[in-house]
């Protein structure tokens, strides 16, 4: 059975940051929380911690799916925080439990970026298991396929916002657009 999760109060509710690898989740979530003076938490970070190996290893020596599963479990423990600013890894939004978890505990972000920016922020990275190709055209087409069957998630964010510039652009659209919350 499905529960019932009321949303918190502005100043209770974790913001979470979604979207592509490279969209600038971590980047902005550190200039948001301080902005907004709000812990704040990358969700990849807190799983290799726990784990004590990074998420390259963790795919490597467990499979993606175990990863997924430590993912929920850090997502479950993180959305205890309250006023958390989280950055959450790209693939998040995938299961259904973590939207549901998203949803109730606090208000979403969709960073939101063109594969071509996703690239250019990408250089050939080991800790990137699902992007493994050194060919950059190869690496472009995983990006967009990987767009294509997340963005419909995505969207379900309570806010979008375009981060192909600068941060600080992204910024400003973050936290005019929060105005309206608090
Ligand atoms: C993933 C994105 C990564 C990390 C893992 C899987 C994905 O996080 O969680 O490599 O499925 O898109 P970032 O989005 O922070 O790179």
């Amino acid at each position: 059975m499905e529960r019932a999760f009321p949303r918190r109060s502005f100043k209770e509710a974790n913001i979470y940051l979604i979207g592509m690898m490279g969209s600038g989740k971590s980047t902005l979530g550190r200039l948001l929380a301080e902005e907004l003076k709000r812990p704040f938490v990358d969700t990849d970070e807190w799983i290799e911690l726990r784990a004590g190996s990074s998420i390259a290893e963790i795919f490597r020596e467990r499979g993606e799916a175990h990863f997924r599963d430590l993912e929920t479990a850090s997502l479950l423990e993180v959305s205890q925080g309250r006023g958390w600013v989280v950055a959450l890894g790209g693939g998040a939004v995938l299961r259904a439990e973590n939207r549901r978890i998203i949803r109730a505990t606090g208000y979403s972000i969709y960073l939101k970026i063109r594969p071509e920016t996703g690239l250019a922020r990408l250089p050939s990275h080991p800790e990137r298991p699902l992007l493994q190709v050194a060919d950059l055209k190869e690496r472009l087409r995983l990006l967009r396929q990987l767009l294509l069957s997340r963005e419909p998630y995505y969207l379900e964010a309570d806010f979008i916002v375009e981060n192909d510039g600068p941060p600080d652009e992204a910024l400003e659209k973050i936290l005019q657009a929060l105005r309206h919350l608090s």
